[in-house]
């Protein structure tokens, strides 16, 4: 049965490591017989910055409050085409894989800009109206699958448990836990390439191979086993006392015991 994998990547340069990834990618979807769709964001011209020239119709014109006029532009179908179009492709997608380069600990504004207006309020939060109700495991991605493909400049050790950037989970819990499994994606462990300002084209070869091996069975993959707002866990937004008792930080959020 063909999936949809939606591709969404955040590089100019063709000869780039993460654009020879996001090749690999197209290529062995396409190959296996999945459709695949793309959102390559520089050649888009992609709008970054979201401002008030997304709200054609303001509720209110004396304070922009982004997120009552994100829902209500949402709400009454008055977005721009740009931002329509992506949500269309992120409902028709079974797989998103987002592909950019490790900038300042993080992804390129670029594709920053485009979470900040796809994710419209309605759309990947305050879903069906309900405020906090679906989110961490519940919302409108509930089914799909995420997950990230970065490309590291700095070496592997730097990453490391304990090494002196800190670990590259840690560093993109904000993006995999906040940005995908809110709105309720799966979302798969992050696979990253380190050391890439200074790779030579054999290891390149041997990264690109791995990446195809991953790809070949990626819709049986077990998803990080993220808490679930909804799996009784939480009391309120708020890990029960019995769970991880006496810790805290991000970890927590892991249920590490899980069989998912
Ligand atoms: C603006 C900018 C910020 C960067 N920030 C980081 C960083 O935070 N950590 C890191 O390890 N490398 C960083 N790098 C290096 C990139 O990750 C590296 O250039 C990239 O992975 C190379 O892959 P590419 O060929 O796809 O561009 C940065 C590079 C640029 C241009």
């Amino acid at each position: 049965m063909p999936k949809t994998v939606l591709v969404v990547y955040a590089h100019p340069e063709p000869a780039s490591l993460t654009r020879q990834f996001v090749r690999e990618t197209i290529q062995i979807f396409g190959k296996q017989g999945h459709i695949v769709l793309q959102s390559d964001l520089y050649n888009m011209e992609w709008k970054a910055i979201f401002d008030e020239s997304d709200f054609p119709c303001r509720i209110n014109t004396d304070r922009l409050d982004f997120i009552q006029e994100s829902g209500n532009t949402y709400a009454t179908d008055q977005q721009s085409p740009d931002i329509a179009t992506e949500q269309r492709k992120l409902l028709a997608a079974d797989l998103v894989i987002f592909h950019f380069p490790l900038w300042w600990y993080g992804m390129p504004a670029i594709l920053k800009g485009w979470i900040d207006r796809v994710y419209a309020h309605g759309f990947a939060y305050g879903y069906k109206g309900e405020g906090n109700r679906y989110r961490y495991g519940d919302g409108i991605f509930k089914g799909k699958r995420a997950l990230l493909s970065v490309m590291v400049g700095g070496p592997e050790e730097d990453y490391a448990p304990r090494g002196i950037n800190g670990p590259l989970d840690e560093l993109l819990f904000p993006i995999t836990h906040g940005t995908l499994f809110f709105p309720g994606f799966d979302v798969l462990t992050t696979h990253a390439v380190y050391g890439t300002g200074k790779i030579e084209i054999s290891a390149a070869e041997e990264e690109f191979a791995v990446w195809r091996a991953r790809l070949e069975h990626i819709f049986d993959e077990m998803p990080i086993p993220f808490r679930r707002q909804n799996s009784g866990d939480y009391q309120g937004g708020i890990l029960a006392d019995h769970i991880c008792s006496g810790k805290s930080g991000l970890s927590i959020h892991i249920d590490n015991d899980s069989s998912m």
